[in-house]
């Protein structure tokens, strides 16, 4: 049992059963100043005003100092499991080359497949877990992660061990993907691959907790993602309109995805496909930062009453950054969310869209206590924009 007291706000407080925010409801969140939580087999236990405390001596007590206490981020949208660095291909974009031009020339994608193909399994997991560190120690608690730099079945196989093995390491909960249209494996014509996706799914039905297919201009179309999400018992969650408007979002949707990702390009249609749906619409701003894309509409996709989800998409290719406080930031910045907003996008609404939310997103008796707490000072506010600076002061997890 411990106890944190003196808390100068806590955050994210929301009822029992609420797994995500929509519309106006994304713009708020129980908040209680001057507050203490007690924490129980690492469970949130309780919660109350200070005038109510209970300090007993045999407790493990740890004194907030006044700092802010919120749920840790989820991250549901990463690739972090990958070998060596696209750090080559930084120069050819800055001199202009676009994300497909990259591509097309054997880069992207198949450049991360060809060095995770050289590099021993032991050595894949070595260096994703430096990542994946590197994330719980900027406040991550929850964190999916994806295959789709093997595109071959033992390879894509490898990564899916892999991603097993850093689910079985670490205190931050884990999610595996299977992204095997992630794009067409060397030595396969497109049709093939598509074949031997959907032959590899069996087996990814063992390993992976959901099935991915990257639903774009130049990569997967609408028809390749339905065969392949038809043919699977596997929860789909897909890559859609990054490069174009895919009709990702739609085949998405109606093959009851739990979130459609990416979406810098969208329109009414995309929207109007959402309402009503179980689906989490989840934007990505470091992809749009990194490669210059538009940011997504989140503005417009709340007006319409949907919530909105915000993740990393730490990557070598689109968003070589796992920083969800930055992520945040970028939400307000960028997409024009305001922090509370933004806040429940890189907490309880992308653990929905991880299907976690019933234990992680929020503070709720129950839940999971995974919780950052801050230097004194902090609010949410502060924390997207003076969005550079350390506000950690430790972690529960
Ligand atoms: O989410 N868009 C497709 N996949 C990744 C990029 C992968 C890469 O370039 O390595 C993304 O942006
Ligand atoms: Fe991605």
């Amino acid at each position: 049992m411990s106890l944190i007291y003196n808390i100068g706000r806590l955050v994210g407080i929301q009822p029992e059963g609420v797994l995500r925010v929509e519309g106006p409801e994304q713009g708020r969140t129980g908040t209680l100043e001057n507050a203490w939580l007690r924490i129980e087999d690492g469970h949130i236990a309780a919660f109350g005003p200070m005038d109510s405390v209970i300090l007993s001596g045999s407790e493990e007590s740890v004194d907030a100092r006044g700092g802010m206490v919120m749920p840790g981020f989820c991250d549901s949208h990463t690739h972090v499991v990958y070998a060596g660095s696209r750090d080559g291909e930084f120069l050819d974009k800055i001199n202009g080359l676009s994300y497909e031009e990259i591509a097309a020339r054997g880069g992207g994608i198949l450049n991360s497949a060809d060095l995770l193909h050289r590099t021993s399994e032991e050595e894949l997991y070595r260096q994703s877990m430096t990542r994946v560190q590197e994330m719980m120690d900027k406040g991550t608690v929850a964190l999916e992660i994806k295959s789709g730099y093997g595109l071959n079945p033992a390879d894509e196989l490898k990564m899916l061990r892999v991603i097993r093995r850093i689910r079985e390491t670490v205190p931050a909960a884990v999610k595996s993907t299977f992204l095997g249209a992630h794009a067409v494996g060397r030595g396969y014509t497109h049709e093939a691959y598509v074949q031997a996706v959907t032959d590899m799914l069996p087996e990814a039905e063992k390993w992976a907790d959901f099935v991915d297919v990257f639903c774009d201009e130049g990569f997967f179309t609408v028809e390749d993602t339905e065969r392949i999400l038809r043919a699977t018992s596997l929860t789909p969650k897909i890559h859609a309109n990054e490069l174009a408007v895919s009709g990702g979002v739609q085949v998405g949707v109606r093959c009851g995805a739990l979130s459609v990702d990416h979406l810098e390009r969208t329109t009414e249609a995309e929207i109007a496909a959402l309402k009503g749906s179980a689906t989490m619409p989840t934007m990505l701003p470091g992809s749009s930062f990194f490669l210059g894309l538009p940011y997504g509409r989140a503005k417009d996709f709340l007006k319409a009453g949907l919530g909105v989800a915000l993740a990393s998409d730490y990557n070598p290719g689109s968003s070589p950054c796992g920083d969800m406080r930055f992520v945040m930031a970028q939400g307000c910045i960028k997409m024009r969310l305001t922090p509370v907003e933004a806040f429940n996008a890189v907490t309880l609404n992308s653990a929905y869209a991880m299907g976690l939310s019933r234990e992680y997103g929020s503070v709720t008796p129950g839940k999971k206590a995974a919780l950052i707490l801050t230097h004194p000072g902090w609010d949410l506010t502060k924390l997207a924009y003076q969005y550079q600076t350390p506000f950690i002061r430790q972690i529960f997890l």
